[in-house]
């Protein structure tokens, strides 16, 4: 498996994937508002707010991962991973974790500081991230489900207490993702 930058020329295989993907995992209209937003984060955000990996085999796109700026009310320089998915017929081999701790790696060498994310803490918690509160960082709206609101420091600091408001990127920017 190799992997790389995202860059504009993978905009198409990358959607794809990731419609493809959820929909074989949640059905095909998850799959679609997936692919919708996928596209929308592509097309809408400014280089410098977003960072995507691609991992491939035999120049198939196989898996991506998405991180995007979080701006916080204190200096850390925060990103926030979402989505990531890895091809139906090669999860479970350890793509997704590897593809995730390459992004990670990647993140520390650009001096962010924090690393945040919303999905399962069990999954998440093999690649590094612990639960936070809402009080801790606060989330760009009411969570759903605050039991997977995570987040990872590079720094070598501990994450501190965070009083105020979080924004995160236009695309992500809609109650029902969180
Ligand atoms: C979540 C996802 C990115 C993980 O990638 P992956 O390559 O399947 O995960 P890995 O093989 O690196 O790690 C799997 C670990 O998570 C669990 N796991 C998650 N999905 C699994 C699957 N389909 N099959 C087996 N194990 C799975 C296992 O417990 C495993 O732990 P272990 O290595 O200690 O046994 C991938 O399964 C995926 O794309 N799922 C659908 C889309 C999605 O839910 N994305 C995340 C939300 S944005």
């Amino acid at each position: 498996m190799k992997l790389s930058l995202f860059n504009l020329s993978l905009a198409k295989p990358v959607t794809d994937l990731f419609e493809q993907v959820f929909s074989d995992s949640e059905g095909a209209e998850e799959g679609k508002v997936i692919g919708d937003l996928v596209t929308n984060i592509i097309s809408s955000t400014p280089e410098q707010d977003l960072i995507g990996f691609v991992a491939s085999t035999n120049e198939q796109v196989v898996g991506c991962i998405f991180f995007s700026r979080m701006l916080l009310a204190s200096d850390d320089v925060a990103f926030i991973l979402s989505p990531v998915a890895i091809a139906t017929d090669q999860q479970g081999q350890g793509l997704g974790q590897q593809l995730i701790n390459h992004g990670i790696e990647q993140l520390k060498k650009l001096e962010v500081d924090i690393v945040i994310t919303y999905g399962d803490p069990n999954f998440y918690g093999k690649v590094g991230f612990t639960q936070i509160s809402e009080q801790q960082i606060e989330a760009p709206f009411k969570l759903g489900h605050p039991e997977g609101w995570l987040a990872q420091s590079l720094s070598g600091r501990t994450i501190p207490s965070i009083e105020g408001a979080s924004q995160c990127i236009a695309a992500l920017n809609k109650p029902e993702y969180w």
